[in-house]
């Protein structure tokens, strides 16, 4: 798979440079975007506003290209292309970048954030996420934008999971992070990494038996179809990250540059808008189009089984101490209301 994607970019760069050398466009440059869902997906529909808004304002000078569906790679192999500057943005998820840069572990985290709306919190807080986003260019790259990933969850083709115990001698595909791996060993899975392009055709094929994720990969990458017990563990609450050449950044002019700046706020509303109607969507969808059963587990005892990669996380790399108290100190009331919440009803 490796030689193939390889081949495919060498020919999509070399294909683009040759248009640029005799085509009309040649003063123009090109800013391509990969990511790897479908153009239905949330992500693309931010993409596209952000071309539409970029070439709105600088279409003269900037031709703003999106692959969608992992057409240059896995997202590891698209942070690659970005550091070097091959291709200038990519989105990965936030797990795929703590191998590159080891700040992003502390979003990987099981159960940091209380819910939803805490999570949306923590990562609008500049305090919190822009020394992140803004301090990895020694890696080739910085984060303009975060796009919602929504909840993970977990789906398989055996049968519900009510309790930890029942992930007990399942193998279950996680994305390729340690932190990630670690959880599933926590929980008493047996960890598989993979790209998520091969998640599909594992599960069909009863390499893993089954996989986390958010409603959508049911719907959007076909999983529901081979998958048909999702059970709301709500574990983890991983954004993906818009990551940006630094040199292509560092290249802009002033105006350029605020016209980008706007740019990555159109792309990253956008998306989050179109996340909240579409993963209602997805979920109903897999459920009526693909019969896919949802249950509702208690989510503490996989809480206390992970709790300990806390720890871990901080005492291996103690300089996300400051982010993780503030986002403790963030996430608090949130915390506090749905404890209430829960008490209410029972
Ligand atoms: C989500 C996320 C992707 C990620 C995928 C995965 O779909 O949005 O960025 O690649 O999960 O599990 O690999």
């Amino acid at each position: 798979f490796r030689r193939k994607w390889q081949k495919l970019i060498a020919i999509i760069l070399f294909l683009s440079l040759f248009l640029v050398g005799c085509g009309q466009s040649s003063e123009k440059k090109i800013i391509r975007i990969g990511h790897n869902q479908s153009q239905n997906h949330p992500t693309h529909v931010g993409m596209e506003a952000f071309e539409e808004y970029i070439e709105s304002e600088l279409g003269d000078k900037y031709d703003v290209q999106i692959y969608p569906s992992e057409l240059l790679g896995t997202q590891t192999n698209m942070v690659q292309l970005t550091q070097t500057g091959a291709i200038e943005i990519t989105v990965a998820s936030n797990s795929a970048l703590e191998t590159f840069n080891d700040s992003f572990e502390i979003f990987n985290l099981p159960y940091l954030f209380p819910n939803h709306d805490a999570y949306k919190a923590v990562m609008n807080d500049p305090e919190i996420v822009a020394p992140i986003f803004n301090g990895t260019s020694e890696s080739g790259f910085v984060t303009k934008a975060w796009l919602d990933a929504g909840i993970r969850n977990f789906y398989v083709s055996t049968g519900p999971i009510e309790t930890p115990d029942d992930l007990a001698g399942l193998k279950i595909r996680v994305q390729q992070s340690p932190t990630n791996v670690r959880m599933m060993e926590l929980l008493g899975g047996s960890a598989t990494p993979m790209g998520f392009g091969n998640v599909y055709t594992a599960i069909q094929s009863k390499v893993i038996d089954g996989a986390e994720n958010n409603e959508l990969a049911l719907t959007e990458n076909g999983h529901g179809d081979v998958a048909k017990y999702y059970s709301y563990t709500m574990h983890q609450m991983i954004p993906d990250e818009v990551i940006v050449n630094t040199d292509f950044l560092d290249n802009l002019d002033d105006d350029e540059k605020a016209i980008f700046d706007k740019g990555f706020k159109i792309m990253q509303d956008t998306q989050h808008q179109a996340w909240e109607e579409k993963v209602v969507e997805a979920k109903e969808t897999a459920a009526k189009e693909k019969g896919v059963q949802y249950n509702y587990p208690d989510t503490e005892p996989f809480r206390q089984a992970v709790l300990p990669l806390h720890d871990e996380v901080l005492a291996k790399n103690p300089k996300l101490q400051d982010t993780y108290d503030k986002i403790q100190a963030k996430t608090e009331s949130y915390r506090k209301a749905e404890q209430a919440d829960k008490e209410d009803a029972q």
